[in-house]
């Protein structure tokens, strides 16, 4: 008979069931396990050996209110005594207050959501709501994307090395590049290229066919895991343009930009741009408990009064997920959280540029709310990269893991295991000064690994 007692529980056993039973995310599976995290508040975190370490990540970008909030707690333990889920044929309480918490918070007339469990499935759903409204089938997407781990969604996470092995690809993607103004992939220079980047899009959808064919274009306003890469200002507004002359459905993904991130609600009202569609998950729920949701625009909502929606879960709008996200929500705006993220981002971007000044690694730093990159290079003249693009899929070739494993030994988590060369800091929304004053001096030393790889210059 199988329960829990007839498992063996001790640290050696746990050490071998991670081993030989868990697949690892993203990774050769490892020989040994992974630190146990055994608790967490606010913006740390403690492991099994009793250390406490920082969180300058959120985890991945997620726990944007901090661990272990009581309020959420509390409001997960009410709602689980009451109904945890049920039918999504049927109606909850938590689900019909979320979709009109959603409609109040985002941007425009977006108004009617699938609720899900997650990003990927966010995604999954935006992409066939685009080809389902428009009739088209085509999907653009820009390089250095990160949608998912499901296969339509890392299809379209093109350029992202851990796509590689497993994209559908063919005559329906269609890949632009990013405004990655660093290594602009047309050699320009921001303001001389007049946004050379965003026109090309233009002329890309007619040659695919334009309003016949193209259906949408996905992207993440800031864009994450690929590099911390901000649009000039213009971008969005002149992408909102063209994409209304196409008839072709923007959809933001605001996975990780979502909820304060970048020290707005969503990244996209930095720029009065209103999406089609737009996909949330992390910052929503902050890790307590999984969701996701894929809210659209008024008129594309309607039009699946006469059209059948091909699309659900068993899952759907779990009513646990979406009180968890009810009791979530209103903190952002109870605790400040997002004009702290505004403010504190400010002096966390300034304190990341004196590390560019002090590390020959260190060759950008950008950023928009607590949401900071370094990009590390070799050499910073000729901006080489410290690691092959492909480091996070071969063995034996990312330094960058050397700087990752640093952090760790001095106390502190980041987003350094990504498969950009950037480095990224977003703590939880609630950090304070002194406290990225503490992850700045941690990260101060770790980057000393990376700077024994790149070249010293004048
Ligand atoms: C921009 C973006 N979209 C989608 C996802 C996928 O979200 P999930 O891991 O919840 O499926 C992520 C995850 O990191 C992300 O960063």
């Amino acid at each position: 008979m199988i329960n829990l007692k007839t498992i063996a529980s001790g640290k050696e056993d746990l050490d071998r069931y991670e081993v030989e039973n868990n697949f690892q995310s993203w990774s050769y599976q490892p020989d040994r396990s992974p630190p146990r995290v055994v608790s967490a508040k606010g913006v740390r975190f403690t492991t099994e050996d009793g250390r406490e370490r920082l969180d300058f990540s959120s985890c991945f970008v997620s726990h944007n209110i901090g661990h272990q909030d009581p309020r959420v707690i509390e409001a997960i333990c009410r709602q689980a005594g009451t109904l945890t889920s049920f039918a999504p044929s049927m109606s909850t309480r938590p689900r019909a207050l979320l979709t009109r918490m959603l409609a109040e918070i985002t941007p425009g007339d977006l108004s009617r959501s699938f609720v899900s469990l997650g990003g990927a499935e966010a995604n999954e759903a935006a992409i066939k709501i685009c080809h389902q409204v428009t009739g088209r089938r085509k999907i653009m997407t820009r390089f250095r994307s990160y949608h998912g781990g499901t296969t339509a969604s890392m299809t379209v996470s093109t350029g992202d090395a851990r796509s590689w092995a497993q994209v559908l690809g063919g005559a329906e993607l269609i890949r632009v590049p990013q405004p990655y103004c660093y290594r602009c992939m047309f050699g320009l220079t921001y303001p001389d290229c007049a946004l050379r980047c965003v026109k090309y899009i233009d002329e890309v959808i007619a040659l695919e066919g334009g309003g016949e064919k193209v259906a949408g274009i996905i992207f993440e306003p800031v864009t994450g895991a690929n590099g911390i890469i901000v649009p000039p200002p213009e971008y969005f507004p002149e992408l909102r343009g063209i994409c209304d002359k196409w008839g072709v459905l923007m959809i933001a993904d605001e996975v990780m930009t979502g909820f304060g991130r970048t020290g707005k609600w969503f990244a996209m009202n930095h720029w009065d741009v209103v999406p089609d569609i737009m996909t949330m998950a992390k910052g929503m729920t902050c890790g307590y408990l999984p969701l996701g949701a894929t809210i659209v625009r008024k008129h594309i909502g309607d039009h699946f009064k006469d059209h059948f929606f091909s699309h659900g879960a068993t899952y759907a709008g779990h009513a646990l997920g979406c009180a968890t996200a009810l009791a979530v929500i209103p903190i952002y705006q109870e605790d400040n959280l997002i004009e702290n993220s505004a403010k504190m981002g400010a002096y966390l971007l300034d304190r990341a540029r004196e590390l560019q000044e002090r590390h020959a690694c260190v060759g950008d730093v950008r950023g928009m709310g607590l949401f900071v990159g370094l990009e590390l290079v070799k050499n910073k003249k000729t901006k080489e990269p410290l690691i092959p693009l492909d480091a996070k899929i071969r063995p034996g070739t990312n330094p960058k893991l050397e700087i990752a494993k640093r952090l760790g030994e001095l106390g502190m988590m980041a987003m350094a295991a990504n498969p950009a060369n950037v480095i990224a800091m977003a703590p939880p929304l609630i950090i304070s000064k002194a406290e990225i004053d503490e992850g700045v001096a941690i990260m101060d030393k770790a980057l000393e690994a990376g700077d024994a790889y790149a070249e010293k210059i004048g």
